[in-house]
C-alpha cells in the first residue's frame, strides 16, 4: 500500500518501488511508530480535531498492533512503502475508515523523526546497560589480578613497571566517558518533533507539552523545519557508538599481542577462542579481531551520514531515509561487541610469571634518574648521567642493575651503596603514589573509586534520577 497516488496517473515503476521502500530496515521503528500514533490520536481527541470515541477506536487498534508487532505476529507486507505506511494500512484493516483520520495534521517527516528519536532513546539505555556491565568486568579483573606487575610501554617499547590492575582499569575511565557521552546525547535526543507537519507546523490546536510527556520526550521542537531535518541525534549517536567501538578495539590490540605465544601475558578462554580449518595448533583471537574489525564499519558509518546530512537544502529530503541503516547497524554491532568483550574479559587467564619476566631493569632508568635528583643533580643532568650509564652497561654487555658501583661512579659520585634500593620494581611502582598514578595505595584508591562510580551509575539508579 502507498499513503498517496492521487494525484498519480501511473502506477509506480516495480524498480523505482523497491529503491523507494525503507520497511526493510525501518521494521525496527514498530514499536516507536505505534506509541507515537496512540499518542497522537489521544492528541487529536484533546484538540477535538476527532471524537474521544473515535481516538478510542484508534488506539484500540494501535493497540492490537503493538500486540503483534511484540510478539513477532505483525504481517510487514512487502508492498508496504515503509514502516509508517504498514502501520496505517494494518489500522485500516482492524478498525475501518476511522483510520483514515489517523494522520491528520502530521506528516510521515514528523512521525519518522519521532520514531527514530523513541527508537534511540531506548537503545541508548540498553548501551549504557550493557557498559556498565564492561565496566564491572574491568573493575573485577583489577581486583582478582591484585599484586601483579606488568611492563608498561610507551611507542610499544618497554617503558616502565606498572601495576596490571593499574592497567586494567586504564580500559574503565573511556567508558566512564562514553556512558556521559551517551547520557549527553539522551538529552539532545529526547526533543520531540511531532507536531511539525511537514516543515510548517500543525495547523491544529495541538498542545505538543502535554504530547511529549506522554511520550516521554523531555522538551519539544522549537522550529518545525529544523524538527524534521534535525538527525544530529543520529550523527552524534554515531560518533558515541565510533569511538566506544574505538576503546573496544584498543583493548583489543592489546589482549591480541598479549596472547600471542611471544608475550604469552594472557590467555583467552576456548569459549571465546576459534580454531583454524587448516593448523591444528592454532587458537585465534577471532571475537577481539573481529571487534577490531566492526570498529572500522562503525566509524565508516558515521563518516558516511555525515557525507549524506551535509548536501541538504531544506527542511526534508528523502536522502534522510538513508540514515537509518547506519544507525542500525551499529547500534546492533556494537550491543553485541560490548558482551563479548565482557565475556573475554571475565574469562581469560593471565600469566603472571611471563609479565614478571617482560620487566627488565633498564626500566628503572627513570628510577635511577630519580634517585639523584633527591640527592640535589637536576632532572635533565641526572637523564644525561643515566643515559650515560644505560649505554656503558650496553657497552658491557651487562644489565643496568649489575654494573659495578665503581664504574657508576666513575660516571657521577653522587651514586652511592644505596643504588641497591632503586632495582626493585616493585618500589619503583610504589614510588607513583600521587592521584592516578601506579602505585599500590594510588590504585587502591582508584578501584574504590572505580566500585563507588559502579553503584552510583547503574541504569536503574540514572533512571531514579531522572
Ligand atoms: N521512510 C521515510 C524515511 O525514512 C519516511 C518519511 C517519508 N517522508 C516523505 N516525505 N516521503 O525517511
Amino acid at each position: 500500500m502507498k499513503l498517496w497516488g492521487g494525484r498519480f496517473s501511473q502506477n509506480l515503476n516495480d524498480l523505482a518501488a523497491e529503491f523507494n521502500n525503507s520497511l526493510p530496515f525501518d521494521y525496527r521503528l514498530a514499536e516507536a511508530d505505534v506509541h507515537g500514533s496512540i499518542a497522537w490520536a489521544q492528541a487529536l481527541a484533546r484538540a477535538k480535531v476527532i471524537t474521544a470515541d473515535e481516538a478510542q477506536q484508534i488506539v484500540r487498534g494501535l493497540r492490537q498492533i503493538l500486540g503483534d508487532v511484540q510478539s513477532g505476529q505483525f504481517n510487514y507486507a512487502t508492498t508496504d512503502e515503509d514502516i509508517h505506511t504498514a502501520v496505517e494500512r494494518r489500522l485500516n484493516e482492524i478498525s475501518g475508515p476511522v483510520a483514515g483520520k489517523l494522520h491528520t495534521g502530521r506528516s510521515r517527516n514528523d512521525q519518522v523523526a519521532t520514531d527514530f528519536r523513541l527508537w534511540l532513546l531506548k537503545t541508548i539505555d540498553q548501551i549504557d546497560e550493557q557498559l556498565h556491565g564492561l565496566q564491572t568486568a574491568f573493575a573485577h579483573r583489577a581486583e582478582v589480578d591484585w599484586g601483579s606487575l606488568l611492563p608498561g610501554y610507551t611507542h610499544f617499547q618497554r617503558a616502565q613497571p606498572i601495576l596490571l590492575s593499574h592497567w586494567w582499569l586504564s580500559h574503565f575511565w573511556p567508558l566512564v566517558r562514553d556512558r556521559e557521552r551517551l547520557a549527553q546525547l539522551r538529552g539532545r535526543t529526547s526533543v520531540m518533533p511531532l507536531g511539525a507537519g511537514a516543515l510548517a507546523g500543525t495547523p491544529f490546536a495541538i498542545d505538543r507539552e502535554a504530547l511529549a510527556r506522554d511520550l516521554g520526550f523531555t522538551a519539544v521542537s522549537p522550529n518545525s523545519l529544523d524538527a524534521v531535518s534535525d538527525r544530529d541525534f543520529a550523527a552524534e549517536f554515531l560518533f558515541a557508538a565510533a569511538l566506544i567501538a574505538v576503546h573496544l578495539s584498543r583493548v583489543s590490540e592489546a589482549l591480541i599481542l598479549y596472547s600471542t605465544a611471544e608475550f604469552g601475558f594472557v590467555e583467552l578462554a576456548d569459549a571465546f577462542s576459534t580454531g583454524s580449518s587448516l593448523m591444528p595448533q592454532k587458537k585465534n583471537p577471532d571475537t577481539l579481531e573481529l571487534t577490531r574489525g566492526k570498529t572500522g564499519t562503525l566509524i565508516g558509518h558515521l563518516t558516511g551520514l555525515l557525507a549524506t546530512l551535509k548536501g541538504l537544502p531544506s527542511a526534508y529530503d528523502k536522502d534522510l531515509q538513508e540514515d537509518k541503516p547506519p544507525v542500525f547497524d551499529a547500534a546492533e554491532n556494537l550491543m553485541r561487541m560490548i558482551p563479548v568483550m565482557t565475556g573475554v574479559i571475565d574469562s581469560l587467564s593471565i600469566h603472571a610469571d611471563r609479565m614478571q619476566a617482560g620487566l627488565d631493569p633498564n626500566m628503572l632508568a627513570t628510577d635511577l634518574a630519580d634517585y639523584l635528583v633527591e640527592r640535589g643533580v637536576p632532572f635533565r643532568e641526572a637523564h644525561r648521567l643515566v643515559g650515560k650509564a644505560v649505554r656503558h652497561a650496553i657497552d658491557r654487555g651487562l644489565r643496568l642493575d649489575r654494573l659495578p658501583l665503581s664504574e657508576l661512579q666513575s660516571i657521577s659520585d653522587v651514586f652511592a651503596e644505596d643504588i641497591v634500593q632503586v632495582f626493585d620494581f616493585q618500589s619503583s611502582v610504589d614510588r607513583r603514589a600521587a592521584i592516578g598514578g601506579t602505585g599500590h595505595q594510588a590504585v587502591q584508591d582508584q578501584l574504590l573509586q572505580a566500585k563507588e562510580y559502579l553503584k552510583s551509575h547503574s541504569l536503574t539508579e540514572e533512571k531514579n534520577h531522572e
